[in-house]
């Protein structure tokens, strides 16, 4: 009986990994129009979706096509910095991968909430997901079809006409953030100057070298204005052999905001929008 149930978990696991592998070899494959940015990080916290949201921004006031896809299912908050309410996150990734309703019903436009998108000609939108109690137990408790998930990637990027799609993650190295990482065309790492963070980004860029992911990219957030930016970066480089793309600094302005908001809209001057800005030379000419 014990054979037989390890017998069968053992299967069905491995027919997952299968059927994961297959899934990101026809991604691979399938040149999409629109380049895939991903935000990981190994631990929580760390600035992935504040970052995230002012990339999109930036590139948006640069006149591009994005969407971002908060696929934190289980701990959501993406919309909390485009101002959207709980209520707003009803038509959400949650019901799209319930069947419910398209992926494109599901994107909301939040141009208008962005100073400097609308002017530019460019667009921003985002898919959240859903910040219900019900909604997230329900998810977590069913699961979904990993396959549903990248469709809707593919699909958002022809339905909406996109340049980026860009894809918010969990911490940690779950199915969906595995999925991301290997589909991204840049992946950007971000990471604090914390002895956890520093274990956690060498198992992170161990699993990029296993899924050949293209283009891993480190930022550094929250690090101390008194330290020296560059000399960091620099050592920071040479311990992963990884490029630094930006290092941003550790903001009492952030602080205050509270994820309330995009600072990139509003001070283009801020150093941390300085960074964001070098991130997006960086999308933009990879
Ligand atoms: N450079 C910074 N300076 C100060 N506060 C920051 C900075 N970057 C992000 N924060 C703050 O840190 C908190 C966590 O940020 P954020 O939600 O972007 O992290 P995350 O990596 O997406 O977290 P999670 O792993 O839980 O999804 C937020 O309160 C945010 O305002
Ligand atoms: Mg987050």
């Amino acid at each position: 009986m014990y054979y037989k149930y390890t017998k069968n978990k053992y299967a069905k696991k491995l027919e997952n990994t299968v059927l994961l592998e297959k899934l990101i070899l026809s991604l691979k494959a399938k040149s999409t129009m629109g380049k895939i940015v991903v935000t990981h990080s190994f631990r929580g916290g760390t600035g992935k979706s504040s970052i995230i949201s002012n990339v999109a921004a930036c590139l948006g006031c640069r006149g591009k096509r994005v969407c971002i896809i908060d696929t934190d299912v289980q701990s959501p908050g993406v919309h909390v910095f485009f101002g959207l309410e709980p209520k707003d996150t009803k038509q959400s990734l949650n019901e799209y991968l319930w069947g419910n309703c398209t992926i494109e019903e599901a994107a909301k436009d939040v141009s208008d909430s962005l100073l400097g998108v609308k002017e530019a000609g460019g667009k921003v939108f985002l898919v959240p997901s859903s910040i219900g109690v019900n909604d997230i137990t329900k998810i977590l408790k069913e699961g979904y079809e990993v396959s549903e998930l990248n469709d809707g990637f593919s699909r958002a990027i022809r339905s909406l006409d996109l340049d980026y799609l860009l894809i918010d993650t969990h911490p940690g190295i779950g199915e969906v953030s595995l999925l991301s990482l290997a589909i991204s065309d840049i992946l950007l790492i971000v990471m604090r100057p914390d002895y956890q963070d520093y274990q956690g980004t060498s198992v992170t860029l161990e699993v990029c070298k296993r899924l050949e992911v293209p283009n891993p990219i480190l930022v550094i957030n929250k690090l101390l204005p008194t330290y020296n930016f560059k000399k960091v970066a620099n050592d920071i480089e040479e311990i992963y052999n990884c490029d630094v793309v930006a290092v941003l600094p550790q903001s009492d302005d952030l602080m205050r905001m509270g994820s309330k908001g995009v600072i990139y809209t509003i001070q283009r001057d801020h150093p941390f929008s300085k960074g964001i800005d070098k991130i997006a030379d960086r999308i933009i000419s990879a």
